[in-house]
């Protein structure tokens, strides 16, 4: 079964752009806008704990960890360097008459 954990109106959220939202338990996941898709990962890096939301940057379809310059996919979480190899967990994201909803 999946439920609705996070929303945010879509046009809060610009092409291109990173925002945060959390969990119900507090957990802070990181939401993207890109290429007209919406997206929606773990805000913490696999690496050593940064935010991505606070430390990280975004370039077309990839987020750079900028402690140490990490990348990863924001479509499949995947760690695209090293120092980083383990993936970012990812989720589901829906668009309902405006609202951006995560699901788990
Ligand atoms: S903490 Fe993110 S790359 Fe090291």
């Amino acid at each position: 079964m999946t439920q609705t954990v996070a929303t945010i109106p879509e046009s809060e959220l610009l092409d291109g752009e990173m925002k945060s939202a959390f969990l119900p338990d507090g957990t802070r996941i990181a939401l993207f806008h890109i290429n007209g898709g919406y997206y929606a990962t773990q805000d913490t890096c696999t690496h050593e704990n940064a935010s991505l939301n606070d430390e990280g940057t975004v370039d077309g379809d990839r987020v750079t960890c900028t402690w140490h310059y990490c990348e990863f996919s924001i479509v499949t979480g995947e760690a695209l360097n090293s120092p980083c190899s383990e993936p970012l967990q990812t989720y589901p994201v829906k668009v309902i008459d405006g609202v951006l909803h995560v699901v788990c």
